[in-house]
């Protein structure tokens, strides 16, 4: 199969993982308005053409928290990608660091912070979930403070999980459940069952030794809410800044005054998304929300977005509508699903380049020059 665009990776995906981990991945909540709205929200936006300007010698570096990146581009945390492909952190830690870019490892990993540590060369960044067991929460700010990661990603929008009707279908769990439909379906993915039964991590790598430890639980929706903590406030930023110490980004924000309240905070950026339309579905769509954050905030804050990135086009126009930087979730794990590292190497390439042109087109040499003056009026989303 050529693969030249990250529908290419998805389709791939589909037919080489599982479907419990595949479904988990391809998920929105409730009716997946949100989750749909993210991707058609963009395709909305038009571009200004533009010819005969000098186009040679373009340049896509720019910085996210004032660390470099080859293009302003990160993956963003994803729970469970060592279940896409046996040892998914690892590959697609990798893949990043090779590639430039930053990779976020989520709490909810497969891989443990130690093990993505050991298996790469540079910092990447750990994104935190809150749990109402805070002991646990400063080992694990820790833990990431001695594997050396260069940035904390603070989630605020899952104290409660919304509801994903193909996870329980699905009865989801880490390690897989083996019903007789889960065999069955595992046995049509060879690559995938050799890579597992090849690797020791299949339960959540971060949580191993945790009181109650979640490699038994029998679905994602009740565990979350026995330790997330409902309660959880700007306070508890505070002391969470306070005893990082480091980078901070707050992931989650999508209204103006919570935006201004992680301006507050001290934190370094705040990404504006809807979890990839995975909880409050109904929302707007994050490339809808950008433009009021950015604008009631882009002063005193670094913005970052993510949610409905498909291409180097909605990446190009995310930093027009003010983003310093986005985050790419599924299209890295369609990647790694297809094809393991090599398929989110892919995904970074289809996505490089077509930013890259893209820019061109639009009759710009440099991404970090990027505003709304490349877009079409009447096209976009304005405050
Ligand atoms: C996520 N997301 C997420 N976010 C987070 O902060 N911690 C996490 O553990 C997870 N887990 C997770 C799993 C899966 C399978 C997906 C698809 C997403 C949300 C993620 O970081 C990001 O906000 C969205 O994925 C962005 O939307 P796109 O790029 O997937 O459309």
């Amino acid at each position: 199969m050529i693969i030249t665009t990250i529908e290419d990776l998805r389709r791939l995906a589909k037919q080489r993982v599982p479907r419990m981990f595949y479904d988990y991945a391809d998920a929105g909540s409730w009716t997946e308005s949100t989750y749909r709205a993210n991707e058609e929200d963009f395709r909305k936006i038009k571009f200004r053409q533009r010819v005969a300007l000098n186009l040679e010698n373009r340049s896509l570096r720019s910085t996210m928290i004032g660390q470099e990146v080859a293009m302003p581009v990160a993956l963003a945390p994803t729970g469970l990608t060592g279940m896409q492909h046996a040892d998914g952190e690892i590959l697609a830690a990798r893949a990043a660091e090779k590639f430039g870019v930053p990779f976020t490892l989520s709490t909810m990993s497969i891989c443990s912070i130690e093990d993505v540590a050991a298996n790469t060369t540079r910092p990447f960044w750990f994104q935190l979930y809150v749990m109402r067991d805070r002991a646990f929460i400063e080992r694990l700010i820790d833990r990431a403070r001695a594997a050396k990661c260069s940035a904390l990603v603070l989630t605020l929008d899952l104290q409660v999980l919304g509801q994903r009707h193909k996870d329980i279908r699905n009865s989801m769990s880490a390690p897989p459940k083996l019903t007789v439909a889960n065999i069955l379906n595992m046995l049509g993915k060879p690559r995938w069952c050799a890579g597992i039964l090849g690797t020791r991590r299949r339960g959540f790598g971060n949580i191993v030794g945790h009181a109650s430890e979640v490699s038994d639980m029998s679905s994602l929706a009740s565990w979350t809410a026995q330790q997330f903590d409902p309660a959880l406030s700007w306070d508890d930023v505070e002391w969470i800044k306070r005893r990082w110490g480091g980078k901070l980004v707050i992931k989650g924000v999508m209204d103006p005054v919570d935006a201004r309240l992680a301006a507050d905070s001290g934190a370094d950026a705040l990404v504006v998304s809807n979890h990839g339309g995975r909880q409050l579905d109904g929302a707007q769509s994050s490339i809808e929300a950008l433009p009021a954050i950015a604008d009631a905030v882009g002063q005193r804050i670094e913005v970052h977005m993510d949610g409905g990135i498909r291409s180097g086009q909605d990446v190009i126009r995310a930093l027009a509508l003010g983003a310093k930087g986005v985050y790419i979730g599924r299209p890295f794990l369609y990647g790694l699903g297809a094809m393991g590292e090599a398929g989110v190497t892919r995904c970074l390439d289809i996505i490089r380049n077509e930013l890259d042109l893209t820019m061109a087109f639009c009759g710009l040499r440099d991404v970090q020059h990027v505003d709304r003056g490349i877009l079409l009026p009447g096209t976009y989303p304005v405050p």
